[in-house]
């Protein structure tokens, strides 16, 4: 028998996912988005993210089989549900950096307009601190003409989850739950109980939304702290990647002590997706006037500096093969933003590209997961003087250097930014390498 009804506000990397586990656990699930393409290919029963997304097909092909989803653009739907969740994307605004919302007030009014009473709103999008109280609640409470807490419940639990493990992350990560009152987070916890095994830790939303763009933030700042270290292991003619084991190799050394693991994350060719790159600035948002943070807005600078920092390496190579830039033709490896993954939002590839063109450079892309740069990597090796790996796909790691030297011109390059290959055997081969933090 059918459970209660579920709505999912935006069906993309997080909204798809989660409607299809709502659907598994027996709810009765009515995903809602803007994109008729969208919603007509899921009703199709298409699964559409692309990238590797272990159990994700045959979830979709469970689901459908049992018939207890359907997408629709109607948003007089939501008057059927009793719980609703937003999924909608949060991005900031290019020239200031604050968040633009166009798409959270837009379904927030729709809902707010068709819900009915009784019913539970969960935001799963990452939002400013500050946004459930100044954004979601009122225009909730005008459009709907009910009172958060009384005439329906209301909270923010954020999604962790990353493309390439979407159900795993949903499943087995703990995650918090914020309640704008202790009742609400009840329901939602158990709500989501029906499918996520790891802990729902209940707390206020303000706690909630810090935790979620923090973490973000978090990972933003380290990702820079290992990009500025691969920085100055150029400079000091050391091998990050070496530095890097050796730091994180520091553990437990007494029983008083707890592991004491440094964790040091990956240096690379920057850094991409929806979230990382967007979420730092919504941490600081509201409060940015009265903290004027240093840290985070540089670690940001940092990380949108590697793709052009791929550009500089690559210049060095070519000098160093004795060669010109403009005689240059280049094959770029990785559009997506990460391994095995569909997903090119905010992709360092972009800025690349940019560069490429700005100095008239001739290159060509190749993904796997990109429709529109699905080339055959063989055939399009075929003649190139570089590569420049700029995600680190499966793909390239199979690419053996006998045939690169078979296929590529005389003298060719590697432009590493995702240590994908060795850069002693590279060299030893005849290749001229250079890698981020490696060089
Ligand atoms: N992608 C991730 O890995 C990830 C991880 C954790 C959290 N998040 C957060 O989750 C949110 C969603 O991210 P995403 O990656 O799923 O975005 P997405 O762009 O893949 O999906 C958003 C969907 O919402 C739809 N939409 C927009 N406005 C709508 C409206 N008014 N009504 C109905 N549908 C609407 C869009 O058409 C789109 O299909 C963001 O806040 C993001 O920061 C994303």
């Amino acid at each position: 028998m059918k459970k209660e009804t579920v709505a999912i506000c935006g069906l993309g990397y997080v909204g798809y996912p989660v409607a299809m586990l709502f659907a598994d656990a027996d709810f009765n699930v009515i995903g809602v988005d803007i994109l008729e393409d969208r919603v007509k290919r899921l009703n199709a029963g298409e699964n559409p993210i692309k990238g590797q997304e272990p159990g994700l097909d045959e979830l979709v092909e469970k689901v459908f089989k049992v018939g207890n989803f359907r997408a629709t653009s109607d948003m007089s739907e939501y008057g059927s549900a009793n719980y609703i969740v937003v999924a909608v994307q949060t991005p900031v605004a290019e020239e200031n950096k604050k968040p633009t919302y166009e798409n959270l007030k837009g379904a927030l009014k729709g809902i707010g307009q068709n819900m009915k009473e009784g019913v539970t709103i969960i935001i799963e999008s990452t939002i400013a601190p500050g946004t459930m109280e100044h954004v979601v609640k009122p225009i909730l409470e005008k459009e709907s003409g009910l009172e958060a807490g009384e005439g329906f419940y209301l909270a923010n639990c954020p999604e962790r989850l990353m493309p390439g493990h979407l159900l795993e992350n949903i499943r087995y990560y703990n995650r918090v739950v914020g309640g704008w009152t202790p009742e609400s987070a009840e329901i939602v916890k158990k709500l989501y109980k029906n499918f996520v095994e790891g802990e729902l830790q209940e707390t206020d939303c303000i706690t909630a939304e810090i935790v979620k763009a923090g973490e973000n933030t978090y990972r933003d700042v380290q990702i820079a702290f290992a990009n500025e270290m691969a920085l100055l292991c150029e400079a000091y003619g050391a091998n990050v990647w070496k530095v890097r084991e050796f730091i994180n190799n520091c553990k437990k050394v007494t029983e008083t002590r707890p592991e004491a693991l440094r964790q040091m994350h990956f240096p690379g060719a920057g850094v991409g997706g929806h979230c990382i790159p967007k979420d730092s600035w919504l941490l600081i948002h509201e409060v940015r006037d009265i903290v004027n943070p240093k840290l985070i807005p540089t670690a940001r600078y940092i990380n949108d500096f590697m793709p052009l920092h791929m550009y500089d390496l690559l210049k060095d190579g070519v000098k160093e093969a004795g060669k010109e830039l403009k005689d240059m033709n280049i094959l770029v490896l990785g559009y997506a933003y990460d391994a095995n993954s569909d997903d090119d939002r905010n992709t360092p590839t972009v800025p690349l590209m940019g560069k490429l063109k700005e100095n008239g450079i001739k290159f060509e892309i190749q993904d796997p997961f990109i429709n529109d740069y699905q080339g055959d990597i063989e055939s399009m090796l075929k003649g190139k003087d570089a590569i420049v790996v700029m995600t680190g796909h499966d793909q390239y790691k199979e690419l053996s250097y006998e045939k690169m030297l078979k296929l590529m011109g005389k003298k060719p390059l590697i432009i590493d930014g995702r240590n994908i290959f060795n850069k002693e055997e590279a060299r030893e081969k005849g290749f001229i390498y250079k890698g981020v933090g490696n060089i």
